[in-house]
């Protein structure tokens, strides 16, 4: 039996009139790459934020580890994932270290010493070079930007990370070279990795399974029938 990291029972969404999210029912396994694919305003971002309780949800539940995911759990499911949201949400106000060093920011526990150890271990995880450290944001190309995101998502050493849309904006070889590093780090690390994309010819290839969100539904797809499901529907 495969372990089920998350799982979500009955999720519901509306806006209004309008059902985003349909009675919602999935597990997601340890250590697997699933990824939700589905059109724009087919309500994949909103998925994702219900599930991290960013948008409050009708009615559901959400499990990490078999525990419920409430206002008295919050704080130690948060300690156990890491989220890049789509827009990257880099400061551009700080540099690559500073970025990247982020979720530390209020931590006393991580001596200064650890936390370069940390930094320059994720700076080679996700094939950046030392060097690069003090960059600024806008120095930077927009597949280099997603490497640093990633590498601040893995610095925490989460089991679990969700990313919406991690490749958008980039050209077709950036974006292979981007979901073969999510590969190598799903791994490296043994994370879980909970994917929202549009890349419906190399996220597959990556992905263990794939789901197509649909009129509020999920509806699992073949791997090789991923571009004809997401062209026709
Ligand atoms: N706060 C909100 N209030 C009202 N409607 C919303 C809100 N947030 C999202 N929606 C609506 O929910 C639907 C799903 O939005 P969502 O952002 O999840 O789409 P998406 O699949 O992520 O699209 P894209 O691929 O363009 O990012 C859209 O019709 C959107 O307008
Ligand atoms: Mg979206």
């Amino acid at each position: 039996m495969r372990e089920i990291k998350i799982s979500i029972k009955n999720l519901c969404k509306k806006f209004g009139e309008k059902i985003i999210l349909n009675n919602i029912n999935l597990d997601i396994y340890s250590n697997e790459i699933l990824t939700i694919i589905g059109g724009s305003g087919s309500g994949k971002s909103v998925f994702m934020r219900t599930i991290l309780d960013l948008i409050e949800k009708d009615s559901g539940q959400i499990f990490c580890d078999g525990i419920e995911i409430n206002s008295k759990t919050k704080k130690d499911f948060y300690s156990k994932i890491a989220v890049l949201f789509q827009s990257n949400a880099l400061f551009d106000s700080m540099n690559i270290e500073e970025n990247i060093l982020f979720p530390f920011i209020n931590r006393t526990d991580i001596t200064k010493e650890n936390q370069n150890q940390l930094l320059n271990e994720v700076l080679k995880s996700v094939g950046l070079q030392k060097d690069i450290k003090n960059l600024s944001i806008s120095e930077i190309s927009g597949g280099m930007q997603k490497r640093v995101a990633l590498a601040r998502t893995i610095i925490t050493k989460p089991s679990v990370i969700f990313l919406d849309e991690p490749t958008s904006g980039l050209d077709i070889k950036t974006s292979g070279a981007i979901f073969d590093l999510i590969k190598n780090l799903a791994e490296k690390y043994k994370i879980t990795f909970f994917i929202i994309t549009h890349d419906v010819f190399i996220a597959p290839k990556i992905s263990n399974r794939i789901s197509l969100i649909k009129n509020g539904s999920l509806t699992f797809i073949e791997s090789d029938q991923v571009e004809k499901e997401f062209l026709t529907n």
